[in-house]
């Protein structure tokens, strides 16, 4: 009987330390972008290296090459690998191309823990032709299949310029946007999240009237928007996410979750709210948040700061693109930042 007591309280101690356990498995949720448009970066196995040292568990990888593939071979690194949007009209064009993408960037680094394949980037204001998405989506997630890979999800990444609509309860895609109702509806058949790149940043500097800088910041301690259906929303993230949501929602996908496929604060480079201060305001509160998700989706948010390094090469766009790095290229930190 005593034994017997034993065990059952052993068993209540395993459920405890189980819960416990599962505490950290909220930080998976957070992951950082690795581009490689600087001078002077790490190596990819020194990159890798930095990122387990801090604790942090995803990477979205832009650059696709083998050597950075076999720096993450066996890192348990969960990884978003982007195709490259010069990559889409052949992707979506040939479907035997698209399988030789996916033999050499996938069938042959076994020991990778891919997660998703973003077809695509911000199309088509980084470049690419909205309409060779889906149909790229489509033969990428046919050769998955088909090699047996069917778990890893296929997915294009997105910005809130396909949405509008306020408050977050109205968003839904813009009308230029006609590429986005079938994109949703395939990801709801497939069961893949859609990707989204989520700046509060770039929406409070297109609006400074309106939107404060607490709001873009989560530093506000009150609610700012109330929305009609009575969810109220104290910073700007989640009014974005929640836009996005709706959207989905208003073309009959409202089972595709969202995973923030970036997000971040410059730390430099516009003169104002581009602050050390604000960017490590940004993103440690950012990565407080995203446990917490959205009052439309209450619940962990699987996202990923934008970005690991400051990239002195990224030439496109404002002088602010170079400057959203957590790191330097001589790996030290652009500010203090606690992952875990
Ligand atoms: C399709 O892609 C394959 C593999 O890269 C290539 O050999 C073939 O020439 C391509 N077909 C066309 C019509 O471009
Ligand atoms: C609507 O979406 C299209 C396609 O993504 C984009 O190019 C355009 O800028 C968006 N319009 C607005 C007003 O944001």
């Amino acid at each position: 009987m005593a034994e017997h007591r034993a065990a059952a309280y052993m068993f209540a101690v395993a459920m405890v330390l189980g819960v416990l356990a599962a505490i950290p498995a909220a930080v998976q949720s957070i992951g950082v972008c690795y581009g490689v448009n600087g001078d002077g970066l790490p190596s990819a196995s020194d990159v890798v290296e930095l990122y387990k040292s801090n604790g942090i568990t995803g990477m979205r990888v832009y650059t696709v090459n083998d050597n950075t593939l076999q720096a993450l071979s066996g890192s348990n690194i969960g990884l978003i690998l982007d195709t490259g949007n010069d990559q889409l009209p052949e992707l979506a064009a040939n479907a035997t191309y698209a399988a030789a993408w996916v033999k050499a960037n996938v069938q042959s680094h076994r020991r990778l823990t891919i997660k998703y394949i973003a077809v695509g980037n911000e199309v088509p204001g980084q470049g690419g032709n909205p309409r060779d998405i889906l149909p790229a989506m489509k033969n990428i997630r046919n050769a998955l299949v088909r090699a047996g890979l069917g778990g890893i999800k296929v997915s294009t990444a997105v910005n809130s310029a396909v949405t509008q609509g306020f408050p977050p309860s109205k968003g839904i895609f813009n009308a230029s946007a006609s590429h986005m109702p079938p994109i949703a509806q395939y990801l709801a058949s497939t069961g893949a999240p859609l990707l989204a790149n989520i700046y509060p940043y770039f929406s409070y500097k297109g609006d400074t009237s309106h939107i404060t800088l607490d709001y873009a910041l989560f530093s506000s301690t009150t609610t700012v928007v109330t929305d009609d259906n009575g969810n109220q929303y104290q910073n700007l993230f989640d009014a974005l996410v929640d836009t996005m949501y709706s959207a989905l929602e208003s073309v009959g996908a409202k089972t595709v979750p969202i995973v923030v496929s970036e997000s971040g604060w410059p730390s430099a480079g516009d003169g104002t709210v581009a602050t050390m201060e604000n960017a490590q305001m940004y993103n440690q509160n950012l990565i407080n948040h995203v446990e917490k998700g959205t009052p439309k989706r209450p619940g962990d948010i699987e996202t990923y700061i934008f970005a690991m390094f400051n990239e002195n090469n990224k030439n496109e766009g404002e002088e602010t693109e170079k400057h959203f790095g957590l790191f330097n290229p001589d790996q030290s930190p652009a500010y203090p930042i606690i992952f875990v």
